[in-house]
């Protein structure tokens, strides 16, 4: 024991001093070797920076990955030029350490800022500028802006244009278009990346590229393929939507005792069928005794918006969902913009600045995993989920995305986000805790892994589908920095992407044959004989 002791001693000192001559040679590479820009002020930090910590820590949306002392990276890099990306990427090579790319940080697995082998984070935490062209409605965003500053500087242009993106307003934007990215506005306009109509990427040998000179190929990989497999995404030019003037909102909360299960069996049949400007989605919520509430509750919300006003919503939803009992006073009239205000949960009245706070609102520990559905689970099956629900002593949310309407229009191929026609909807399982310590957190996990294991029967098969952006780790890795075969890599990607992993690998063969940028669930390389 004592000799294990002295060699982890002997390998963490050797493994400090060689790492400050790399930080330093790092530095020297990116000012001179590839004519970085060069700043008056400091965008690299090494690990003795007195702002390492903290920019480390700044996005991390789970805290669970904060104490991963291990996989630290050895400095961080934050560029405010397209050619320190250019540098980074290069310098990187030239040293044989991997980069982690990061926008948002609201990766479920922490993939932006963990890796097993010596790394770097590029975090685009300053490349974050947003230009709405509203004569053609268009913009152009940095991959470092959130959502929340998209949606903002959207309606300080206009009221009647928005953007079909997800609901949390610090997810970032590079991670969330790489992935596909979805939320209120899915039915009627599909998911973000849909919505892509160009972008600039840096590509392995540090060439930046359009679309038109990275090619059609590369292009669609990037919309849906998920981050971190082909490039650093510096920026998208994304088409935005109409929306009206004013639109409803409503969120109408019933328990067990109040048919819950029944509702949640007839949404199934009505919410993916219903006309495309509406929305309903489903969130349950399972608070244990151990949670800081301190008190059992269980309750459903059906949660929707309505892209028109509630004289028309009401003989709509009396039509197709009376079972719901919804009445004129449970809904709000608002802009689209305050919309996003309700949907990311500040309350009433808040200023359209909230969505341009960094705070993350839903930080905690947590697990998450995914799931499609392709028909209507059975009622006794929905009355099984309370009984799981029982068994978290913490906080259990279960929530349930309708597809369909424009989903059902685009085709599977058209970009990698592969779930369209045929899904009802998406399921994500969440289990959040506050407590510290591995056995709390294996716990939770477990927890979550049997929630999963009792839904099998239940959602889709052959693959079973999960959704990118909702990152599992659960669904197979890369080991210990080293890259799957193809065939291993299909556990996630088959999952991820079904028919349209293959097309992926053959992109990255194309676009990054050395399989430079990775992570533990990155794209294989293509085998021989199928390329
Ligand atoms: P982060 O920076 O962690 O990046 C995620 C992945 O993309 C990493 O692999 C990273 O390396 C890579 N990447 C990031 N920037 C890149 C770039 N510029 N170029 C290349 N690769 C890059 N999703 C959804 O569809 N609808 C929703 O409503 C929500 N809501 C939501 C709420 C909360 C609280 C969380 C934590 C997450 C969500 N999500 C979501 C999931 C979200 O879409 C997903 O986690 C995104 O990948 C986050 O993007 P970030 O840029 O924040 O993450």
């Amino acid at each position: 024991m004592k000799q294990i002791i002295v060699l982890i001693s002997i390998l963490i000192a050797v493994s400090w001093a060689t790492s400050r001559p790399i930080q330093e040679e790092f530095r020297q590479c990116m000012s001179t070797q590839f004519k970085a820009y060069t700043r008056s002020f400091e965008i690299i930090f090494p690990r003795n920076s007195s702002l390492y910590s903290s920019l480390l820590q700044s996005t991390i949306q789970n805290p669970r990955w904060l104490n991963a002392t291990t996989f630290k990276p050895l400095l961080i890099v934050t560029p405010f030029h397209e050619s320190e990306v250019q540098a980074a990427i290069l310098c990187s090579r030239k040293y044989d350490l991997q980069i982690r790319v990061r926008s948002g940080g609201h990766d479920y697995e922490g993939l932006s800022f963990l890796c097993r082998t010596p790394f770097i984070i590029i975090d685009l935490i300053n490349m974050r500028s947003i230009e709405v062209d509203i004569k053609e409605e268009t913009a152009w965003i940095q991959s470092g802006a959130t959502l929340g500053e998209l949606y903002y500087t959207i309606a300080k242009k206009s009221l009647v244009h928005g953007f079909p993106a997800g609901l949390c307003p610090t997810v970032g934007i590079g991670g969330h278009l790489s992935g596909g990215g979805f939320g209120t506005l899915v039915r009627k306009f599909g998911v973000a990346a849909d919505n892509v109509v160009d972008a600039y990427l840096i590509d392995v040998n540090g060439r930046l590229v359009d679309r038109k000179a990275m090619g059609e190929e590369l292009f669609w990989a990037i919309r849906g393929g998920g981050g971190g497999n082909f490039g650093v995404i510096l920026s998208w030019k994304i088409k935005l939507v109409r929306v009206p003037k004013s639109v409803t909102v409503f969120t109408v909360p019933r328990t067990v005792e109040q048919s819950a299960s029944e509702l949640i069996h007839r949404w199934q049949y009505i919410a993916p069928e219903m006309h495309e400007d509406l929305f309903i989605r489903i969130v349950i919520l399972g608070v244990g005794e151990k949670s800081s509430k301190g008190k059992r509750i269980d309750n459903v919300s059906f949660n929707s918006l309505f892209l028109g006003g509630i004289d028309s919503l009401i003989p709509l939803m009396n039509k197709n969902f009376p079972e719901l009992g919804l009445k004129a006073e449970d809904c709000t009239e608002m802009t689209w913009v305050e919309s996003t205000i309700y949907f990311a949960g500040f309350p009433k009245g808040s200023p359209l600045e909230v969505l341009l706070d960094k705070e993350q609102l839903y930080k905690s520990k947590f697990k998450a995993k995914s799931d499609f559905v392709t028909e209507p689970i059975p009622k006794n099956a929905i009355e099984g989920i309370w009984k799981m629900f029982q068994e978290e002593e913490e906080i259990a949310i279960m929530i349930m995305d309708p597809f369909g309407g424009k989903m059902n229009e685009i085709l599977e191929f058209e970009v990698p986000f592969p779930h369209r026609k045929g899904n009802l909807y998406n399921i994500q399982y969440m289990v959040k805790w506050d407590e510290d310590g591995l056995e709390t957190s294996s716990r939770h996990v477990n927890w979550i892994r049997s929630l999963y294991n009792y839904m099998t029967p239940f959602v889709s098969k052959f693959p079973r589908a999960a959704y990118v952006n909702y990152r599992d780790l659960d669904l197979g890795t890369n080991k210990n920095g080293k890259t799957a075969t193809y065939r291993e890599a299909a556990a996630w990607g088959d999952k991820y992407f079904k028919d349209n992993f293959k097309r992926l690998a053959r992109v990255k063969n194309k676009v990054d044959p050395e399989n430079f940028f990775r992570n533990e669930q990155s794209i294989p390389l293509l085998p021989e004989p199928w390329k």
